[in-house]
């Protein structure tokens, strides 16, 4: 595995596998690197000839008093993680590598998609990431780019930019991966103490809750919505931010519910904040 830290480092590391290796594959992350990221250098190894996962804990994506400067950090850790599935380039740009000039002025943003959810308790988080990914898309050009359906908002988010703006880019979307317990993995999972780790399961339960009860026959929205509140108020150290019943693709409130729909959630535990969903699939 090559590891590259500047843009001409990873300009040179994709050159270096020829002409007869041509498609590349990226996974964005911001490392401490867990099986749900390694799962999408699995899913980028099956069509790529050659694989780069960037590491950058993006400063434009997380707001005021957000956990930017205690974000985990382990880059030996994921060094070895990632060569170990196989990753032939690592990009871990510093900050004045994704970010020469300091401030920046020219955005991309979708607000409609951007200010809802998620966006709606994270104002500019968005704009943050899409602006990030469209940079390292620049920057590698890759074939294919890999995200979770983990953060659902996000890879819609992604998938529409790529669309209005024409980036040449195919976008795969890895499935959510799971602790044991149901527990959605995320780098932020370090955060929680003994209780509220046991708290944290909650959230995968009162999915899998709403999705029995959609597989029964219950399509009011709201319905499936009290369904997921009820459980989750359950959990003493879970204060729910949000549960909407949403359209896959534009991301509005449906009333009704339909395969394809995506319950999602945000909540925090304790002071960790953890977001969770579910496509809801009439036979599962
Ligand atoms: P990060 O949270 O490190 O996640 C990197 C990628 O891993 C994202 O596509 C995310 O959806 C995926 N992922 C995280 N947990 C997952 C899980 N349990 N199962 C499946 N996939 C999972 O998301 C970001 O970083 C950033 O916003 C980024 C896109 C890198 C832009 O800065």
């Amino acid at each position: 595995m090559i590891r590259a830290t500047t843009r001409s480092d990873l300009r040179d590391a994709i050159a270096s596998f020829g002409p007869t290796r041509t498609r590349t594959g990226l996974v964005p992350t911001m490392g401490y690197l867990h099986e749900g990221h390694l799962s999408l250098i699995d899913l980028v190894r099956e069509s790529c000839d050659v694989t780069v996962v960037s590491i950058f804990v993006n400063p434009l994506q997380f707001g005021p008093g957000e956990d930017l400067d205690r974000y985990p950090r382990d880059l030996e850790r994921d060094a070895t993680l990632a060569a170990g599935r196989g990753t032939d380039v690592l990009f871990v740009p510093a900050r004045e590598v994704m970010y020469p000039a300091g401030e920046v002025e020219v955005f991309v943003d979708a607000p409609r998609l951007a200010d809802r959810l998620c966006g709606a308790f994270r104002p500019g988080h968005f704009r943050g990431v899409l602006t990030v990914v469209a940079k390292l898309l620049n920057l590698a050009r890759p074939d294919v780019a890999a995200f979770g359906q983990k953060d659902y908002q996000q890879l819609a988010l992604i998938r529409r930019m790529v669309r209005d703006l024409d980036v040449p880019v195919e976008i795969l979307a890895g499935p959510i991966i799971r602790e044991p317990d149901g527990l959605a993995m995320s780098s932020r999972n370090v955060y929680l103490d003994g209780d509220e780790r046991r708290d944290a399961r909650v959230l995968n339960r009162a999915l899998t809750d709403a999705q029995a009860a959609y597989a029964a026959g219950t399509r009011d929205a709201a319905d499936l919505v009290r369904i997921v509140r009820e459980r989750l108020d359950t959990a003493e150290r879970v204060s729910t931010q949000y549960v909407e019943l949403v359209g896959p693709e534009d991301l509005e409130p449906v009333a009704t519910a339909f395969d394809g729909a995506v319950l999602a959630i945000a909540v925090h535990v304790g002071a960790t904040r953890l977001i969770d969903n579910r496509t809801l699939r009439e036979a599962e």
